[in-house]
């Protein structure tokens, strides 16, 4: 296998051969620069004529950009260089050519790059958000099995709603029914009285007809769940795992937060932990003061998010919204009914809620009732209640959702650039 540029400085003055594509050519009279890149870094390749063969240097006089590449050389230590060496090449191979690659470094329009995102993925902008993307994935889920967490994988299929009948995804299953899952939460509940603490990752899926910059239709989520476990404990677990995160990206991303020019003084409050935390009703009080007034009952609104979040130097959790504007699942405030001990975690700089979660209703009776009341067929859900009559337990969990906190971490204008094939209102190609 060739050598990964990455590797490169620890072969200094020796031979190596590296794969990867053309990012630029440059050329001066006796002499030829191409930058190549591989995924894991970027090198630059030089050939001179007085020491390349003929057929090499000729090679090199007409390469185009993303030309799939084998280039042999001597690795040069240079501390101008990006990665600190410089390939001064003996040998070079055109795998395959690239010729007119419909990406060039000028600017692009928005729908032309989302047409060809395929392709834009090269880009380096691109691939240091999915590493970061990446990053985040594999972080949050070390750190929950830690914690002594198990993952339970949930169904993508699935006969029930979890988050309300109007963004379901319809599908036919053979005679019957079935919709594409919105949360897995429901068969984590089931999960957590198998196993204490659990989590699923996956793809979830919201049929919804928003066109904003925080709405993907497939968007995927991190939940985890918790038996024998209140509000506060879950507000506990978000603020420790976030900031959490955040240190290991400040550490660990550094190089790709700077191609994405997010500067790292915007998450240092956020990394130190310490999350506000207020009530809806005055999370409420705050939206007024700030100009964005709110019926009382009604969830938030982007502009109230912006605002209530502007109030405070890190994310801010807002719980106990009022019973009625959340899901049918939500556990009533013993104190005051009218509202439930739900949580949403709001990001700072509007970047809106990042995550959601809350107390479950544990105790059967309501459940039911509660089902009844949104209009829900208790049909589907008897093995949920079924969770309520055998070892029923208050129990809570959340929903993290990867684009938007993405989208907050990396500083970006929209959640498009954070999935690598977004699915949007008006957008399943390619
Ligand atoms: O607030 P939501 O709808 O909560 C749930 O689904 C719970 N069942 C989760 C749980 O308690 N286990 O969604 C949780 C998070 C949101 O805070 C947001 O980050 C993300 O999922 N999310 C979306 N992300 C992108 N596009 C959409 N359309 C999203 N809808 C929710
Ligand atoms: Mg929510």
């Amino acid at each position: 296998m060739a050598m990964r540029i990455s590797e490169l400085a620890a072969f200094s003055g020796q031979e190596a051969t590296i794969r990867g594509w053309l990012v630029s050519l440059r050329k001066g009279g006796k002499i030829r620069f191409l930058v190549v890149r591989d995924g894991s870094g970027t090198v630059q390749a030089v050939v001179r004529q007085e020491d390349a063969p003929t057929e090499v240097w000729e090679r090199c006089a007409d390469l185009s950009q993303e030309a799939s590449l084998e280039v042999r050389g001597t690795v040069r230590l240079d501390q101008r260089a990006q990665g600190g060496v410089e390939l001064a090449v003996r040998d070079l191979i055109v795998i395959s050519d690239a010729a007119d690659f419909p990406i060039s470094p000028k600017e692009h329009g928005v729908d032309f790059l989302m047409d060809n995102r395929h392709l834009w993925l090269r880009s380096r902008r691109q691939a240091a958000i999915l590493r970061i993307r990446s990053q985040i994935e594999l972080f949050l889920q070390v750190e929950l099995g830690r914690r002594g967490f198990v993952r339970v994988d949930s169904p993508i299929l699935t006969p029930s709603a979890c988050e309300g009948t109007t963004t379901l995804f319809e599908t036919d299953y053979f005679e019957q029914k079935a919709y594409l899952s919105q949360s897995g939460q429901l068969y984590n509940e089931a999960a957590a009285a198998a196993l204490g603490r659990v989590y699923c990752f996956g793809p979830t899926f919201r049929a919804e007809k928003s066109k904003t910059r925080r709405h993907l239709v497939e968007f995927w989520m991190l939940e985890p769940e918790i038996a024998f476990a209140s509000l506060d404990d879950v507000m506990d677990l978000e603020e420790d795992l976030i900031s959490a995160l955040v240190r290991h990206l400040l550490k660990e991303a550094a190089d790709d937060l700077v191609v994405l020019e997010r500067s790292p003084q915007a998450l240092l409050a956020a990394a130190q932990g310490g999350f506000a935390r207020i009530t809806y009703d005055q999370a409420v009080e705050v939206a007024v003061q700030a100009g964005q007034p709110v019926t009382w009952g009604e969830d938030f609104g982007s502009p109230q998010e912006t605002a209530i979040a502007a109030a405070f130097d890190r994310p801010v959790f807002v719980h106990r919204y009022p019973t009625a504007c959340k899901a049918f699942y939500m556990q009533p405030d013993p104190e005051r009914p009218e509202v439930c001990l739900s949580v949403d975690l709001l990001a700072p700089e509007g970047y809106g809620e990042i995550a959601g979660g809350g107390q479950r209703i544990h105790d059967f009776a309501l459940l039911r009732e509660r089902l009844a009341q949104h209009n829900l067929p208790e049909d589907a859900y008897r093995w949920y209640l079924d969770l309520r009559q055998w070892g029923s337990q208050p129990h809570a969990g959340f929903g993290l959702g990867i684009e938007r906190t993405l989208s907050w971490l990396c500083g970006l204008d929209h959640v498009r650039e954070t999935i690598p094939f977004p699915r949007l209102l008006t957008r399943l190609y390619p």
